[in-house]
């Protein structure tokens, strides 16, 4: 065993999933990751939807270098740094309709309990409604909103006065064939659960555009105008949790451009820096008025070198226009998987925008869950030297989010080694 692995076992916490493949990881770059022995796999994961501009992208590792020369860390206590201000400035220029001013934390779950509490404080109510099968991070308020038991178990009880609508989760409705229906149905449903399950009290619905660990759900095209329309009767915010989805990871800088909707807050984090820690909540500047000052802060959020390395991020992003290129490298990789759907019943449905694609894993027609292949599939790709992720409320999506830099060769590659596990693992579908 290597020395590394020992260290891990004797001295480190971690919340490793069981892999019968360790491995190490000595280096990155681009879609490909080297382990210590020089065994190269096809990065399908970027590091949990994180490295969009590739591992280790040389402009962004140039940005930070040339930052960490001159300032690593002053915190935002009473000071001002260059780097913290371009970045804001930037995000204010691609953000949603409004939203020009950004605070910076650390993670996505810091990001949330912020954005969370500004709402409490602008809204002076003190209620939230989040969906099923919704993540929001690992701290107590952001796993008070989470929709999902896997991820909430053995945590509770959590906050009070948290109510849950159900997600649009077409394929797992009674509107699977009429996903415009799910929709409606789903956004009509939280009228009732303001009515049926709070006190009138509610801040804000927080929502993901795409939601991610719940299994790439997509929701309907109409669901956040028709959420929209309820939220404005009742005075309640939007809290868009863009952690996953943001950044040109659907084809989109942020994934809400695809329903028309602008939220009252943007909570970003992953992709926003390619690697570096960051996030950040953007809202409106009459909302950031609730803050008073010593409301909020971090000591480490807003680090120097991870906002220079950002802004190279977005830059870069913008440069190569890696929208387009997620939306066209995506939409091949959907219609690659939905040739693999004929030929293989246990896929019950491909879905993503961009690349953030699923492919949801059923043993029949009631939809039963391939929990237990879908592992075995991600097993026999690692062994095969591509990495991808499992998500889902029932652990049963294979989940595909490489970098957006991916080529297609590399992406040919990473379907036909799927394949390749789709007939080591399962059965294939009867003529
Ligand atoms: C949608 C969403 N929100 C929040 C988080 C939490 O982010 P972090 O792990 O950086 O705290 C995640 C992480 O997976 C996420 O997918």
């Amino acid at each position: 065993m290597s020395d590394t692995i020992q260290k891990y076992r004797d001295y480190v916490i971690t919340g490793f999933m069981k892999s019968v493949v360790p491995i190490v990881v000595d280096r990155a770059s681009g879609a490909v990751i080297t382990d210590i022995n020089g065994r190269e796999y096809l990065d399908c994961f970027a590091g949990i939807s994180v490295v969009s501009a590739g591992h280790c992208n040389p402009q962004v590792i140039a940005a930070a270098k040339r930052q960490m020369e001159k300032l690593v860390h002053c915190s935002s206590y009473i000071y001002h740094v260059q780097a913290v201000a371009d970045l804001a400035d930037k995000i204010a220029h691609i953000a949603p309709r409004g939203l020009t001013k950004t605070f910076f934390g650390n993670s996505g779950a810091e990001a949330i309990e912020g954005a969370m509490k500004l709402a409490r404080l602008y809204t002076g109510k003190h209620e939230f409604i989040a969906l099923h099968a919704s993540f929001h991070g690992r701290s107590w308020g952001a796993l008070s909103v989470t929709g999902n038991m896997g991820r909430k178990k053995r945590g509770g009880p959590y906050a009070a006065g948290i109510a849950f609508a159900p997600a649009p989760y077409a394929y797992r409705s009674q509107w699977r064939d009429d996903p415009e229906e799910c929709g409606r149905q789903c956004a009509r449903a939280i009228d009732d659960v303001i009515r049926f399950a709070t006190s009138g009290d509610v801040a804000a619905f927080i929502a993901e555009p795409v939601m991610g660990e719940g299994g790439i759900i997509v929701p309907p095209a109409n669901y956040f105008k028709e959420v929209k329309k309820v939220l404005d009767k009742h005075g309640i915010l939007f809290i868009a949790d863009e952690v996953q989805s943001g950044f040109a990871r659907t084809g989109k800088m942020f994934a809400c451009e695809h329903y028309g909707v602008d939220p009252d807050i943007l909570v970003t984090a992953k992709g926003i820096a390619d690697g570096f820690p960051l996030s950040a909540f953007t809202t409106r500047p009459e909302i950031t008025a609730a803050f008073k000052p010593g409301d909020h802060l971090s000591t480490f959020g807003g680090n120097p070198i991870s906002c220079a390395a950002a802004l190279a991020n977005i830059e870069f992003m913008e440069k190569e226009n890696l929208c387009a290129r997620a939306t066209e490298t995506g939409k091949y990789a959907i219609s690659k998987l939905r040739e693999l759907q004929k030929q293989n019943s246990i896929i019950g449905e491909v879905r993503g925008r961009g690349l953030m694609i699923g492919v949801e894993l059923v043993k029949n027609e009631q939809l039963t869950p391939a929990t237990a292949e879908a592992e075995a599939i991600r097993e026999s790709l690692l062994r095969r030297g591509v990495l991808v992720g499992v998500g889902g409320v029932f652990g049963n999506v294979i989940r595909f989010q490489p970098p957006l830099i991916i080529t297609r060769p590399q992406i040919d590659q990473a379907l036909s080694m799927f394949a390749e596990a789709l007939q080591e693992v399962a059965q294939p579908a009867a003529v």
